[in-house]
């Protein structure tokens, strides 16, 4: 019977224990850990704004920014969760949003998810976004408290959206009687915040937060808090801990990169059937994220860069190498072939420099001596099978 086989199945896999994990959900990146060491500065900063909420005061906006993986989101999760449980126990009309604008990402799901957490049932669909709006203030004052909105990696909605809902929610208090707003706004791009437009910047920007990249020793505190509660006793020591520290530091310092390492780590040495982990399963570990990451690089590349790291890949199996008038003509050959028409040397030139400062190509440039200057195209052996296998046309 099928039935008997799964059922034997089940029960077979759920008896059978994790040598390695004894809770392999708190190396996840969206678990909050219940301290965050080396946060405490800007959890103090960002809760001394919030904090007044509690007065009855509005908080000033807030802008955080810092690169990935530095704890901004963990940070103000942690904030707004531990304040609004403050809030509770005092009375204090207090509540919070929080939406990630990269996966929630029209300025409908983002205000509808906003308007939701007051208590609203707004439909996925089917209402004009100036209605949502009117509903949300509605209510908001109906109920007359401070409504925190963390908006996080707001540089994505912005990007695809416009500035429109952010200006329209920085000055939301203008159109509000009793209750009032704070926005807590995250992202990972500096850039991004020289381009807002000047009149959201200044109010979204009353309090700026910027959060520093974690150093080796940081990760290493960060790593060895979550790795007690994740492995079963012994299987981590304290020397894997810190080269996986290391590894990250190299990489800006970044918590989940670091956290990926460890997570991946033990799912090698469990797949391996090893009782410990070590640093040879780091070291693996660290591959298969860089293949993953080249992977993921190659597969969202437009069509034309595409077609050039396919001409690359086909000129330096055969060759080893190519001067950038080779790389162009098998270009021009490739996109022909896929039936593509070609695009100009010039425009071709652009994409190699761009593929190199990817990492997925090296460009070195050469002097010819009077010939002038011309660029040696390679690709590092280690790579090629790899992006051979990622680039589908
Ligand atoms: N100080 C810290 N202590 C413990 N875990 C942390 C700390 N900073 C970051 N992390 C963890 O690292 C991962 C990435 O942090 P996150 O807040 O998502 O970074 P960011 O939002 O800046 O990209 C998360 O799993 C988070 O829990
Ligand atoms: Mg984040």
């Amino acid at each position: 019977m099928v039935e008997d086989i799964i059922d034997e199945i089940i029960q077979s896999r759920l008896k059978k224990r994790s040598r390695i994990f004894k809770s392999k959900e708190i190396l996840h990146p969206d678990y909050i850990p219940e301290t965050l060491p080396h946060r405490e500065n800007e959890i103090r900063k960002l809760a001394e704004i919030i904090v007044v909420a509690l007065r009855g005061e509005r908080p000033s906006n807030v802008l955080i920014y810092g690169l990935t993986g530095t704890g901004k989101t963990a940070v103000a999760k942690y904030v707004t969760k531990k304040i609004a449980e403050k809030a509770s126990m005092l009375n204090a009309k207090f509540l919070y949003a929080y939406v990630n604008t990269r996966k929630t990402d029209t300025t409908y799901r983002v205000l509808a998810s906003i308007a939701r957490t007051t208590g609203l049932r707004i439909p996925p669909t089917g209402i004009a976004i100036s209605e949502v709006y009117r509903r949300y203030i509605q209510a908001l004052d109906k109920w007359g408290g401070l409504h925190v909105v963390v908006l996080d990696e707001i540089d994505y909605y912005v990007r695809k959206g416009g500035d429109d809902l952010l200006y329209k929610l920085v000055r939301i208090n203008e159109d509000l009687e009793k209750a009032r707003v704070a926005i807590i706004g995250i992202t990972n791009d500096i850039n991004f915040v020289e381009n807002l437009d000047p009149r959201v910047k200044s109010s979204l920007g009353e309090e700026e937060i910027v959060f520093p990249p974690y150093n080796a020793e940081q990760l290493r505190d960060i790593l060895k808090q979550r790795a007690e509660k994740a492995f079963v006793e012994g299987v981590i020591s304290d020397d894997v801990i810190a080269y996986c520290a290391g590894l990250a530091a190299r990489e800006h310092g970044d918590a989940r990169r670091a956290l990926d390492l460890l997570r991946i780590a033990g799912e090698i040495a469990e797949r391996e059937g090893a009782s410990k982990i070590t640093v040879e399963h780091v070291k693996k570990a660290s591959i298969e994220l860089e293949l993953g990451r080249i992977y993921q690089a190659v597969t969202t590349l437009p069509l034309h860069a595409k077609l050039v790291l396919r001409a690359v890949i086909d000129l330096v199996k055969k060759k080893g190498s190519g001067t950038t008038g080779e790389v162009y003509s098998w270009y021009v050959k490739t996109a022909e072939n896929y039936g593509y028409e070609p695009l100009t040397q010039r425009r071709i030139s652009e994409i190699l420099t761009e593929l190199d400062m990817i990492g997925l190509i090296n460009a070195v440039v050469v002097s010819r001596g009077r010939y002038g200057k011309t660029k040696i195209v390679k690709i590092p052996a280690e790579m090629i099978e790899v992006l051979d296998s990622a680039v589908s046309i």
